[in-house]
């Protein structure tokens, strides 16, 4: 350990990771670093401009060209900035969830954004969510968590979700998407989504929201013997 605590959460598309994540960090007093957001940005990034999301060399060419940041509003949210501009929510358009599984399946990209993920674990406590945290970006975690559910039980949640925001989009546009990525996401050489060997399986395809924050509460208060802030 350095000094600070990191948790790690994986899983696949629509599991629930990030509002998980970002109700712990509140709970406990951490930073929540959302790592797919930052693949959204380099996926954002080469929609506008038009590249072929599939050409590795095209997207790695484009990296030193962004300057990506994350910071934390008053209330502890995460946003994305792009070349000085607030992305937050371009990324989150459903057009550029495809674009960001496609730029994340590529080794060069992968390994240019690692360094940015690992420092925010060296210099704070952290709850960082995505699908190689465990097994890559921080192996050493002090808890590591693969959340998961089933791509129906996804699916439902993730339309909500959207519709809650005013996007038009059907359900069997959402479940396509889900397994589009999940086997994506699955299937690339460069630091598949896997459970880590030493993660805790929590399964909430049957469990609301508060049941499974419970689970990964005493998860955290048993592992990790930290007590809530708040
Ligand atoms: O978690 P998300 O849906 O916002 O992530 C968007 C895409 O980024 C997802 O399809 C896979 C990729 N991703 C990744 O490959 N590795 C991570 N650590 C986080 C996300």
């Amino acid at each position: 350990m350095n000094g600070f605590y990191s948790i790690a959460i994986d899983g696949p598309s629509g599991a629930g990771k990030s509002s998980q994540a970002r109700a712990i960090a509140k709970k406990f007093g951490f930073i929540y670093v959302d790592t797919g957001a930052i693949y959204r940005t380099v996926g954002l990034a080469a929609y506008r401009r038009g590249i072929d999301r599939k050409d590795e060399n095209a997207i790695f060419a484009l990296l030193p060209e962004l300057d990506i940041r994350m910071a934390y509003d008053e209330n502890g949210v995460q946003c994305m900035y792009l070349n000085g501009e607030d992305v937050s929510k371009d990324i989150r358009m459903p057009e550029i969830s495809i674009c960001a599984s496609d730029v994340s399946a590529h080794g060069k990209v992968r390994a240019y954004l690692l360094d940015m993920q690992r420092k925010m674990a060296r210099e704070n406590n952290v709850v960082m969510d995505g699908r190689d945290i465990g097994t890559v970006v921080l192996p050493d975690a002090e808890l590591k968590i693969f959340l998961t559910a089933s791509a129906e039980a996804r699916a439902r949640r993730r339309l909500l979700e959207h519709q809650s925001k005013g996007i038009d989009i059907s359900f069997e546009e959402v479940l396509a998407d889900i397994q589009y990525r999940d086997q994506q996401d699955s299937s690339r050489d460069a630091a598949p989504l896997a459970q880590a060997e030493d993660a805790y399986l929590v399964d909430c395809s049957e469990t609301d929201f508060d049941e499974t924050f419970d689970v990964l509460c005493r998860l955290i208060t048993d592992k990790l013997a930290i007590d809530p802030e708040n």
